[in-house]
Protein backbone atom coordinates (compact mmCIF):
# COMPACT_ATOMS: atom_id res chain seq x y z
CA UNK A 1 0.00 0.00 0.00
CA UNK A 2 2.63 2.25 1.12
CA UNK A 3 4.85 1.16 -2.01
CA UNK A 4 1.93 2.49 -4.32
CA UNK A 5 1.50 5.54 -3.38
CA UNK A 6 5.16 6.21 -3.22
CA UNK A 7 4.76 4.83 -7.12
CA UNK A 8 1.33 7.23 -7.54
CA UNK A 9 3.72 10.15 -5.93
CA UNK A 10 6.65 9.94 -8.51
CA UNK A 11 4.24 9.35 -11.68
CA UNK A 12 2.78 12.87 -10.41
CA UNK A 13 6.25 14.21 -9.75
CA UNK A 14 7.40 13.40 -13.31
CA UNK A 15 4.03 14.68 -14.81
CA UNK A 16 4.76 17.87 -12.83
CA UNK A 17 8.33 18.03 -14.01
CA UNK A 18 8.01 17.54 -18.04
CA UNK A 19 9.60 20.40 -19.42
CA UNK A 20 6.45 22.08 -21.92
CA UNK A 21 9.32 23.64 -23.75
CA UNK A 22 10.26 20.33 -25.09
CA UNK A 23 7.07 19.91 -27.37
CA UNK A 24 7.54 16.61 -29.95
CA UNK A 25 8.85 18.36 -33.33
CA UNK A 26 7.45 17.61 -36.67
CA UNK A 27 8.26 17.49 -39.89
CA UNK A 28 11.63 18.67 -42.30
CA UNK A 29 14.38 20.04 -40.06
CA UNK A 30 13.65 23.33 -41.36
CA UNK A 31 10.17 23.35 -39.91
CA UNK A 32 11.49 21.80 -36.82
CA UNK A 33 13.48 24.98 -36.70
CA UNK A 34 10.94 27.13 -37.24
CA UNK A 35 8.41 25.41 -34.64
CA UNK A 36 11.65 25.94 -31.85
CA UNK A 37 12.06 29.49 -33.36
CA UNK A 38 7.86 30.48 -32.35
CA UNK A 39 8.82 28.78 -29.07
CA UNK A 40 11.72 30.18 -27.76
CA UNK A 41 12.77 33.30 -29.91
CA UNK A 42 9.56 34.95 -31.40
CA UNK A 43 8.89 36.72 -27.99
CA UNK A 44 11.51 39.16 -28.94
CA UNK A 45 12.31 38.81 -32.22
CA UNK A 46 9.29 38.35 -33.64
CA UNK A 47 7.71 35.69 -36.04
CA UNK A 48 9.58 37.28 -38.78
CA UNK A 49 13.21 38.13 -37.10
CA UNK A 50 12.23 41.56 -36.94
CA UNK A 51 10.46 42.73 -33.76
CA UNK A 52 13.13 43.80 -32.15
CA UNK A 53 11.64 43.39 -28.27
CA UNK A 54 13.53 44.26 -25.07
CA UNK A 55 16.51 45.44 -27.79
CA UNK A 56 16.80 42.08 -29.74
CA UNK A 57 18.45 42.60 -32.97
CA UNK A 58 16.64 42.67 -36.46
CA UNK A 59 17.59 38.70 -37.94
CA UNK A 60 16.67 39.98 -41.53
CA UNK A 61 19.56 42.00 -41.10
CA UNK A 62 21.80 39.89 -39.60
CA UNK A 63 24.95 38.88 -41.33
CA UNK A 64 26.21 36.11 -38.43
CA UNK A 65 27.60 33.05 -39.69
CA UNK A 66 26.15 30.07 -38.75
CA UNK A 67 29.02 29.13 -36.16
CA UNK A 68 28.41 32.39 -34.69
CA UNK A 69 24.67 32.09 -34.46
CA UNK A 70 25.16 28.69 -32.76
CA UNK A 71 27.29 30.39 -30.34
CA UNK A 72 25.01 32.67 -29.23
CA UNK A 73 21.95 30.59 -28.74
CA UNK A 74 24.01 28.13 -26.70
CA UNK A 75 25.50 30.93 -24.60
CA UNK A 76 23.30 34.14 -24.48
CA UNK A 77 24.26 37.14 -25.50
CA UNK A 78 23.41 40.99 -23.00
CA UNK A 79 19.33 40.87 -22.62
CA UNK A 80 18.92 37.53 -24.31
CA UNK A 81 18.81 34.40 -22.61
CA UNK A 82 20.87 31.67 -23.01
CA UNK A 83 19.46 27.89 -24.40
CA UNK A 84 21.84 25.73 -23.97
CA UNK A 85 19.79 24.13 -20.89
CA UNK A 86 16.91 24.65 -22.49
CA UNK A 87 17.11 23.76 -26.14
CA UNK A 88 18.32 20.18 -26.15
CA UNK A 89 20.83 18.30 -28.49
CA UNK A 90 23.06 19.91 -30.73
CA UNK A 91 20.45 19.05 -34.19
CA UNK A 92 18.14 21.36 -32.38
CA UNK A 93 20.60 23.95 -32.49
CA UNK A 94 21.44 23.10 -35.91
CA UNK A 95 17.90 23.50 -37.45
CA UNK A 96 16.82 26.50 -35.54
CA UNK A 97 20.72 27.95 -36.62
CA UNK A 98 19.74 27.52 -40.57
CA UNK A 99 15.36 28.66 -39.82
CA UNK A 100 17.44 31.97 -38.20
CA UNK A 101 19.46 32.06 -41.18
CA UNK A 102 16.37 32.18 -43.45
CA UNK A 103 14.53 34.41 -41.92
CA UNK A 104 17.30 37.14 -44.24
CA UNK A 105 15.79 39.26 -46.84
C1 LIG B 1 14.51 38.14 -24.11
C2 LIG B 1 14.48 38.48 -25.53
C3 LIG B 1 15.20 37.56 -26.49
C4 LIG B 1 14.91 36.24 -26.76
C5 LIG B 1 13.81 35.39 -26.15
C6 LIG B 1 15.83 35.84 -27.81
N1 LIG B 1 16.66 36.86 -28.14
FE1 LIG B 1 18.09 36.83 -29.59
N2 LIG B 1 18.66 38.70 -29.06
C7 LIG B 1 18.07 39.47 -28.08
C8 LIG B 1 18.85 40.68 -27.89
C9 LIG B 1 18.54 41.78 -26.89
C10 LIG B 1 19.92 40.62 -28.81
C11 LIG B 1 21.05 41.64 -29.01
C12 LIG B 1 22.19 41.23 -28.08
C13 LIG B 1 23.35 42.20 -28.11
O1 LIG B 1 23.94 42.40 -29.20
O2 LIG B 1 23.66 42.72 -27.04
C14 LIG B 1 19.77 39.35 -29.53
C15 LIG B 1 20.62 38.94 -30.54
C16 LIG B 1 20.46 37.78 -31.27
C17 LIG B 1 21.29 37.38 -32.37
C18 LIG B 1 22.50 38.14 -32.92
C19 LIG B 1 22.08 38.96 -34.11
C20 LIG B 1 23.20 39.87 -34.63
O3 LIG B 1 23.28 40.07 -35.85
O4 LIG B 1 23.99 40.37 -33.79
C21 LIG B 1 20.81 36.19 -32.83
C22 LIG B 1 21.34 35.36 -33.99
C23 LIG B 1 19.68 35.84 -32.00
N3 LIG B 1 19.49 36.84 -31.06
C24 LIG B 1 18.93 34.72 -32.14
C25 LIG B 1 17.97 34.29 -31.23
C26 LIG B 1 17.35 33.00 -31.26
C27 LIG B 1 17.60 31.94 -32.31
C28 LIG B 1 16.52 32.94 -30.17
C29 LIG B 1 15.70 31.76 -29.69
C30 LIG B 1 16.45 30.59 -29.32
C31 LIG B 1 16.59 34.22 -29.49
N4 LIG B 1 17.49 35.01 -30.16
C32 LIG B 1 15.85 34.57 -28.37
C33 LIG B 1 16.93 39.16 -27.36
C34 LIG B 1 16.32 37.93 -27.35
Amino acid sequence: MVLKSFLFGLVLLSVACSDNSQEPLTGTPMEKGGQLYQIHCARCHGSDGAKGASGAKNLKDSRLSKAEIMYIISNGKGVMPSYKNTIKGDSSIIWLTDYVQALRK
